[in-house]
């Protein structure tokens, strides 16, 4: 069996990622944050159904001694799924040393550090980095300003990455267009909502499960590298 790491996987998209590529025989190593909880139900879920297949390791990746914890800890290694990620409104006028700390930290400088710390491992298996990017890495959204700059980033670390770690490790990215609303902020009205809705061209949200479908194709291809899927309804269409 295939052995993947999926970092913030314990909640909403990258639970879905873990629950798919479980489904498709890969054992799995659960990172979490704040979500051991959930991240443990997960586990003895997932394990339940197959057993000693799924283990948990918790972390702050705005914090870097953790990312090399992190790395010691995973014997071997197939596939690393970059998805932890900070993403809260904030004006260029607004943000502070703290915000562009914290974003760049968790949604840039982490997944280039456990790319780093891992590629051996990932070599020796032939394996591939998956990172969860967003279409705003290309076109920004408005008030998110270090998110979105540490979102280009990270498509431009998945090139960088897929030049640097051939021919042995494939990098490719996904971006997600809007998949499911923020828990953490209230700010989007109903209104607000419809109207991003309307700019879709399918005319809907897409799902997890579209995230995690492309993960797994790209997980299982083995001639695509440097690449960067859009999942999003046809919303790029119309940025
Ligand atoms: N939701 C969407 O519609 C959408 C749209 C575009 C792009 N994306 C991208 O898709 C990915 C998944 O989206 P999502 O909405 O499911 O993400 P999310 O809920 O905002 O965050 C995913 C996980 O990141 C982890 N995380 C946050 N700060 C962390 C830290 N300091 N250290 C370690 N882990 C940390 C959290 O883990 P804990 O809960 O364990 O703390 C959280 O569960 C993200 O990369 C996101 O940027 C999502």
């Amino acid at each position: 069996m295939k052995t993947a790491l999926i970092t913030g996987g314990a909640a909403r998209i990258g639970a879905q990622i873990v629950k798919t590529l479980h489904d498709n025989n890969f054992k799995i190593v659960i990172h979490c944050n704040r979500s051991l909880e959930k991240a443990k139900l997960l586990s003895d879920n997932l394990n339940s159904i197959s057993k000693d297949t799924v283990k948990v390791i918790s972390g702050d990746l705005n914090n870097i001694d953790n990312i090399s914890t992190i790395v010691e800890s995973i014997e071997s290694l197939d596939l690393l799924v970059n998805n932890a990620s900070v993403f809260y409104p904030k004006s260029v006028e607004n943000s502070e040393i703290e915000d562009w700390d914290n974003v760049l930290n968790v949604n840039l400088r982490a997944p280039f550090f456990l790319s780093k710390g891992l590629s051996k491992k990932l070599a020796n298996n032939d394996g591939s980095i998956i990172n969860i990017i967003d279409i705003h890495s290309d076109k920004p959204l408005k008030n998110h300003a270090v998110y979105n700059i540490s979102k280009a980033g990270l498509k431009m670390l998945t090139q960088t990455l897929a030049k640097e770690l051939a021919p042995r490790i494939r990098v490719n990215g996904v971006s997600p267009g809007y998949i499911l609303w923020p828990e953490a902020t209230k700010e989007i009205s109903d209104i607000e909502k419809k109207l991003m809705l309307e700019r879709i061209a399918l005319n809907k949200q897409g799902s997890p499960h579209d995230i995690a479908d492309t993960v797994l194709f790209l997980a299982n291809s083995d001639y695509i590298t440097g690449q960067i899927i859009n999942v999003d309804g046809g919303r790029t269409l119309n940025q």
